[in-house]
């Protein structure tokens, strides 16, 4: 590995993966309190890594493995050489147990869910935040437990299911705890990984994006040199902010490319070109393309081709209009550092493709182009500050997620203007009432999705034969899980009202209730 330019310049906590669900959060959570963090899976941490990464705090993270299992994952042997506090969660509590000597059986009593654990020693993990001989509420998710702690632990927390809930050895400052700190259900987990990060370990957050600004705009100038980047902008939050960044640091030498697909939301393809244009001052080239897509989209109604399509004809539109621009030797993505984690899957194996997501990711070859990508260290919620620090447009910033493929994945079947036409004022009307009713920065995102079904109504005295049109919203943390969204009913309502009488070819409206998993986020 060569250690990334800007995690050079900070204090660095390294979170070694085992495999759980949630380990994204614990990264995020650090990188709230301003700690530069990385997710590392625990078989590629090895000495040389270590000694190159040099982190001034280890976590482990959780896993689905037993310890009792013989071919199960083990934190590797230098982490505990190191001399630098650890944080063991839950496997990883159960990890350090089995490998400094304690013991770890199977138990009978499994805990998941909330939990209370009670407090039993004074630590400077829980300075501030929990006292001795007081309960308090957190998130549990696990078989195993530790049923003899190695020597020079201390029970410091238990809970009915683990008498060792939280376990500590202050002398080598290795902390660990069998319940989830990461997640929202452990309300003070956050400030208790405050309390490892900065007061145990000492790590100064120093993780700002005031300073990410200064030292990603010096790094884009170091990579570029004199030579011009091209940027496909698409919208949404992260091409954005890429584009405003780079723009920022090489002014002139950066081209955006907009292709309007003809699939985009109201008015969203004049807001993009008003303010990179006109606002930024950004060399924008905009291609109307609505025409094209729609022509290859004719009669085709299979999800998977209608994804392939696009992006071919997106990859062909990009490729035409970069070959113009003379001495264009870089294109920038707004690639995030969820995409870059390398995480571990449990049984080794290659996960499945539930859908192929449309991005520019074939053209660098094609064209022979370098990469920029000046968001890769960073998670959604830290672009949206670097937007609001380079001062982009809150409604900007704030917006909803917005797949490549656009409306067509919101139109199950066959995508023609007209049905495009319909759903964009459906869904312009659902947004609004959204955004009326306060709840827009609540919702993860919100869409309506046009439905191939007729049925018949009455609409006056008349009998109507129309589309049925679905209303999607969900909550989620990074859209790789969701939950749909508890509107009232009054609200729904209003918005079946108001659809129906306004756009023409609706005549039902119905609600989505679909978790991902199992369902999915867009309806194809
Ligand atoms: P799904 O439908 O897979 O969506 O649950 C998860 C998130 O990804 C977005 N999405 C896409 N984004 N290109 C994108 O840039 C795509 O092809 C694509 N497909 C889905 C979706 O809107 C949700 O936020």
């Amino acid at each position: 590995m060569t250690l990334d330019p800007h995690a050079a310049l900070h204090d660095r906590a390294l979170i070694i993966d085992f495999g759980s669900q949630v380990t994204q959060l614990i990264a995020r959570r650090l990188r709230e309190t301003g700690v530069y963090c990385e997710i590392h899976p625990f078989n590629r941490v090895d000495e040389a890594f270590l000694s190159e990464f040099a982190p001034k705090a280890v976590i482990l993270s959780g896993g689905p493995a037993s310890v009792k299992t013989a071919a199960s994952p083990r934190v590797p042997a230098a982490v505990f050489d190191l001399g630098v506090p650890i944080l063991g969660i839950c496997y990883g509590e159960q990890m350090i147990c089995a490998q400094l000597g304690g013991e770890v059986e199977r138990s009978d009593h499994r805990e998941f869910g909330r939990a209370k654990v009670e407090v039993v020693k004074d630590t400077p993990l829980f300075d501030g935040v929990w006292d001795v001989g007081s309960s308090y509420q957190v998130w549990m998710s696990h078989g195993d437990r530790v049923n003899a702690l190695p020597e020079g632990f201390e029970t410091i927390a238990k809970s009915d299911g683990a008498p060792f809930a939280a376990i500590a050895n202050e002398a080598r400052r290795i902390y660990a705890v069998q319940f989830h700190p990461e997640v929202v259900h452990t309300p003070d987990g956050g400030k208790l990984l405050y309390n490892f990060t900065h007061n145990i370990a000492g790590l100064s957050g120093d993780w700002t994006m005031a300073a990410f600004r200064e030292e990603a705009i010096a790094d884009i100038r170091r990579q570029v040199g004199a030579a011009r980047v091209i940027c496909g902008l698409s919208g949404g939050v992260d091409s954005s902010v890429a584009a405003v960044l780079i723009h920022e640091a090489i002014g002139a030498q950066l081209t955006c490319v907009f292709v309007d697909t003809g699939l985009m939301r109201t008015d969203e393809g004049e807001e993009v070109v008003r303010l990179f244009r006109d606002a930024y001052n950004i060399p924008l080239i905009h291609v109307e393309a609505e025409d094209m897509f729609l022509g290859k989209l004719a009669g085709v109604d299979d999800p998977e081709k209608k994804r392939k399509i696009i992006g071919a004809t997106f990859i062909d539109i990009f490729e035409e209009e970069a070959n113009k621009i003379e001495g264009a030797a870089f294109l920038a993505q707004g690639t995030l550092y969820p995409d870059v984690i390398e995480s571990v899957s449990f049984d080794g194996g290659p996960s499945v493709t539930i859908k192929s997501h449309h991005n520019v990711g074939g053209l660098p070859d094609r064209m022979n182009l370098k990469l920029v990508e000046p968001l890769r260290e960073l998670f959604k919620d830290e672009v949206r500050l670097l937007g609001r620090e380079l001062g982009l447009p809150e409604p900007f910033i704030a917006r909803h997620p917005f797949p490549g493929p656009g409306l067509a994945i919101r139109i199950p079947g066959g995508v023609t203007k007209e049905k495009a036409d319909t759903l964009r004022k459906a869904d312009t009307i659902y947004l609004d009432e959204i955004r009326k009713a306060g709840l827009y920065n609540e919702i993860w995102q919100a869409f309506a999705v046009l439905l191939p079904v007729r049925t018949v109504g009455v609409m006056g005295d008349e009998r109507t034969y129309d589309h049925v049109l679905a209303l999607r919203a969900v909550t989620s943390t990074d859209g790789m899980t969701a939950d749909y969204y508890p509107f009232p009913h009054d609200f729904l309502g209003r918005c079946a009202t108001r659809i129906i009488n306004e756009v023409r070819g609706v005549n039902r409206v119905v609600y989505d209730v679909t978790s991902k998993p199992p369902g999915t986020i867009e309806w194809e």
